[in-house]
């Protein structure tokens, strides 16, 4: 019997459009003759749809008229398993839910990567693919994720972080405790991606505007020195804690060292529809070997440290005046899943689709060995609630 796989995207996250496209890759990719792929798509608004329209990604140019070939669903535990079913129902007949085996989160940013969709999931008891609650939300935080980092030995940068409550009050003493660290300094909201709201300042008047542009997009905010002559050089993990294993390191490749969102995802895009495999790169990195080796040992400490499971990818800068790699960032949902990573480390779209899964099921066994409840009833035991006093 095939399994019936759900791939989730969409949701309320800025780079909703992305994970549309990342989403459509990962369920093509997968081996039909195993999984029955069922989308279900999130819209901006949290309205879930479902339908088969959904896995042509050319249907998406026009929005209303993709939904309007879907229907809403809403996934529930019946006590037997997690199923998806039809909002509206017709009168009479119709089909029956659909037993759903397992999940594929293929979502990229706040309000879903961050840990929410995982949390959701965790709570209807549904088997999924990639991090759990705990490593999603510290890899969406970039100041808990370097926090992490730093106390494991890993190398970060360090960085000045605070919340726009406090800049809309303070920012004098926010703007001097900053210059401690010295001009240029990046700017960025500690919980986005794809680039937004991420600026250079060269000074004190570029630093007042790039963070007032940046408390538009997230309430915490990090500035950290930022690196001239930069190398940005990425390596992708696949597994769990006792398999990570690192893929082959890539270098995006732009003029002007610092990537847009734009240089991300449109330059090179034919069609707009190739999202994170679209950015210019260079695979494998044209790197020393020992270079290479320690981003790919910092990457699997990253991801270990952080406890990430599934696929992630591992940003890492090396600073050309000082020849110091550090860890940047982690995302615990690559764009495209890092595919053309894996690709170029011998391991097929399909076959990384059905680690992904497997890890998933794997982890599934382990957990369900854990003891969640106990079999004393407290309320019987103490007679109700009367009698009870928590403790907790
Ligand atoms: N400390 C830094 N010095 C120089 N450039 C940086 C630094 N941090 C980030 N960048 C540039 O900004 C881009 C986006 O920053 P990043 O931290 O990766 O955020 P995002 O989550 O939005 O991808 C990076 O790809 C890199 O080009
Ligand atoms: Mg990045």
């Amino acid at each position: 019997m095939k399994t019936n796989v759900c791939v989730i995207f969409g949701g309320r996250s800025t780079e909703h459009e992305v994970s549309i496209i990342s989403a459509n890759q990962a369920m093509h990719a997968c081996d039909k003759e195993k999984y029955n792929v069922i989308p279900l798509y999130i819209s901006k608004k949290g309205v879930m749809y479902s339908g088969d329209a959904l896995l042509d990604i050319t249907n998406y140019k026009n929005l209303s008229s993709l939904l309007e070939k879907c229907e809403k669903v809403v996934l529930y535990n019946d006590g037997n398993g997690v199923v998806m079913d039809r909002i509206k129902k017709p009168l009479f007949g119709g089909k029956k839910p659909v037993t759903i085996d397992i999940a594929v989160p293929v979502v990229h940013g706040t309000n879903v990567e961050d840990g929410s969709i995982q949390g959701w999931l965790e709570t209807l008891d549904l088997p999924y693919a990639g991090c759990d609650v705990t490593s999603s939300a510290l890899g969406m935080d970039k100041v808990a994720m370097k926090d992490v980092l730093a106390a494991r030995g890993i190398p970060v940068l360090p960085c000045k972080c605070f919340y726009n409550r406090q800049w809309f009050e303070t920012k004098k003493s926010i703007v001097s405790e900053i210059e401690t660290l010295g001009y240029p300094v990046i700017v960025k909201p500690a919980n986005l991606g794809s680039s937004i709201g991420i600026s250079v300042a060269k000074d004190k008047a570029e630093l007042i505007s790039s963070i007032d542009n940046a408390v538009a997009f997230a309430e915490k905010i990090l500035v950290e020195h930022a690196i001239t002559a930069i190398r940005e050089i990425n390596c992708s993990i696949l597994g769990d804690f006792n398999t990570a294993k690192a893929s082959v390191c890539e270098e995006p490749v732009s003029a002007d060292g610092f990537l847009s969102y734009d240089k991300k995802y449109k330059e090179g895009a034919k069609g707009g529809s190739k999202g994170m495999a679209s950015t210019k790169r260079i695979i494998p990195a044209d790197l020393p070997d020992n270079i290479t080796k320690r981003i790919q040992q910092y990457s699997v400490e990253t991801f270990k440290a952080l406890g990430c499971c599934g696929v992630a990818r591992i940003d890492c800068m090396i600073d050309k005046d000082t020849d110091e790699i550090y860890v940047n960032e982690i995302n615990t949902i690559p764009g495209s899943l890092a595919f053309y990573l894996w690709e170029k480390t011998n391991l097929s779209f399909q076959s990384l689709m059905d680690e992904l899964i497997s890890i998933a099921l794997k982890r599934r066994r382990e957990k369900s060995n854990l003891t969640f409840s106990f079999d004393t009833n407290l309320l019987e035991l103490h007679g109700g609630v009367k009698g009870t006093k928590t403790n907790n």
